[in-house]
């Protein structure tokens, strides 16, 4: 069997990686690794390579930014020949960036067979495009691998046959396991002079929260205040970055704040320990909340929906809604319980640390020649 995985940008690396490791055991097994190149700096990239122990790609695309037609385009341009001369199997693409739709729709017009990790999340909220990745890298996939139940049940209400699903767990968990004791012994706290439990960390990069002069400022006005009650450290995506950039006055402003750190974007071993030893966390990213979810962290997230309701229901996320004024209140609450409340949450059903190797099952008795 030869398997083609797909990845792009941060949220898919921890999510292959245990897959291509998974595999590379399984006899009769040949991999192939193409990175599209939609993330490609060290920061964003590289780091994860080396941090996940990933093999370097056999292929990199190098397509870069771009608007979203740019990107997604680009990515198409490139992977058609890549797909056209290795024949691969099946594909294998992660998450919801435009890196997975892009290379599902090439494979599945050039009939090649597509598992999607992480299929059947839904926000049902269609201004975000990672929704729209969603939807359609499912009903393109042959074979739609489940984290969660309710995975399954989105995806039979959209009328996906009961056969192309399968309910395999939460693989970017796998990772998370495996790199929990290495990610112990850095010293990221220390590095950052902060003591464990004593730091809120927050992460932002939504467009919906990052790409607005008005939201910006007061997301990072309340940030400011919540500073005030507890160390704050932000590593910053690029896209944040430049907004701040963009509105030297609140930059300014925030540099005087000596409590608010803003930081480059952290590797995945550094940002798991600092998840792992924060007092809470407040975020819009899609992976964090399952993260903290699994480390039993409490996570407030800066979104009015959530594609990953078990979080909820079973973990230890709290949807705060986009409006900045609800962090000072639910911060404070958070604040005033006790230490123990945040964990340990009940972990979802198989976010074990075994994903992989039910994909690895599930790939082997479906595509294998
Ligand atoms: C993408 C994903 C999002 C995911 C996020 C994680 C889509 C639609 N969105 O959003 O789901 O949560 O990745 O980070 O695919 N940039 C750099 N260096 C890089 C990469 C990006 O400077 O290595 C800058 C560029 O200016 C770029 C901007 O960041 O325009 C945004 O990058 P892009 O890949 O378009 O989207 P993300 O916001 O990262």
């Amino acid at each position: 069997m030869h398997v083609l995985h797909v990845v792009g940008a941060r949220p898919n690396f921890m999510k292959i990686a245990p897959i291509l490791k998974a595999l590379s055991s399984a006899p009769g097994v040949r991999q192939t690794l193409v990175h599209t190149g939609q993330h490609y700096d060290a920061k964003m990239s590289d780091v994860f390579f080396q941090d996940l122990g990933m093999p370097a790609p056999d292929v990199h695309l190098g397509v870069g930014s771009g608007s979203h037609a740019q990107q997604t385009a680009k990515v198409m341009l490139a992977i058609e020949p890549v797909l056209l001369e290795k024949k691969p199997d099946v594909l294998v693409v992660a998450g919801d960036v435009n890196s997975t739709i892009a290379a599902a729709l090439v494979a599945s017009k050039l009939g090649i067979a597509i598992a999607h990790v992480e299929a059947g999340l839904r926000s049902r909220d269609w201004s975000m495009p990672e929704e729209v990745n969603r939807v359609l890298t499912d009903r393109l996939s042959d074979l739609c691998l489940t984290p969660s139940r309710d995975g399954d049940e989105n995806l039979r209400a959209e009328g996906i046959p009961a056969e192309k699903i399968a309910f395999v767990g939460n693989v970017m968990i796998d990772s998370l396991r495996a790199a929990l004791p290495r990610a112990r012994e850095r010293n990221a706290l220390a590095a950052q002079g902060l003591s464990p439990r004593g730091y809120a960390l927050v992460t932002l990069h939504r467009p919906s929260n990052v790409d607005q002069p008005a939201q910006l400022q007061s997301l990072f006005g309340a940030l400011a205040e919540l500073a005030e009650l507890i160390p704050v450290l932000c590593p910053l995506h690029p896209r944040t970055r430049a907004q701040l950039s963009a509105n030297p006055a609140l930059a300014a402003k925030l540099g005087l704040q000596s409590n608010l750190k803003l930081i480059e974007p952290l590797g995945y071993l550094d940002f798991l320990a600092l998840m792992d030893g924060a007092r809470l966390v407040l975020t819009d990213s899609g992976g964090i909340q399952e993260e903290t979810t699994a480390l039993g962290v409490p996570c407030l997230t800066l979104r009015d929906n959530t594609e990953r309701p078990v979080t909820i229901s079973d973990g230890t996320n709290r949807l705060l809604g986009s409006d900045p004024a609800r962090i000072g209140p639910a911060a404070r609450e958070l604040l005033a319980g006790s230490l123990a409340e945040g964990g340990p949450a009940r972990i979802p059903e198989l976010w074990d640390g075994h994903a992989a190797e039910r994909i690895t099952s599930e790939l082997l008795a479906r595509f294998a020649r």
